[in-house]
């Protein structure tokens, strides 16, 4: 939700482009996770603590989702290790969803440290292509 709505106000493309494909991410991991529960026997809840979208500017955005990432980052590697050899479906999945969230940190913080497009080699082509073709289109 706090990407999402980010990315409508960041006047710059490539970071509000990068925010969006980012929640698309956020949005599979809810998907992975709520398939879990389900099939464990669980029912997904949707209550949402407040919702708190960093300071109004570009650096406040990217700061508050550097900090969203890293609180992810940390969570789900707690989760990872409380869990161990007991349940490993769940832990698979921890797993992936961890690596996605440290990339998700680290692109802010590339984001953070510099707007220059040729720091996103680390991005999955697919998300590289749409940002670095969504952007150029939007110059012309
Ligand atoms: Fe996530
Ligand atoms: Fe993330």
């Amino acid at each position: 939700m706090v990407y999402v709505r980010n990315a409508f106000l960041m006047k710059d493309c490539v970071p509000s482009r990068l925010t969006e494909a980012i929640a698309i991410d956020e949005m599979r991991h809810m998907n992975w996770l709520g398939d879990l529960i389900v099939k464990k026997g669980g029912v997904p809840v949707m209550e949402h603590k407040e919702l708190d979208f960093g300071s109004e500017d570009l650096k406040g955005y990217l700061q508050k989702q550097y900090d969203l990432e890293n609180d992810a980052v940390k969570r789900y590697q707690e989760q990872v290790d409380l869990i161990g050899e007991s349940d490993a479906e769940t832990v698979g999945t921890l797993k992936h969803i961890l690596d996605e969230e440290k990339r998700h940190r680290k692109e802010f913080r590339l984001q953070l440290e510099t707007k220059t497009i040729d720091k996103f080699d680390q991005l999955p082509f697919h998300s590289y292509f749409c940002i670095f073709y969504a952007c150029s289109v939007s110059k012309s």
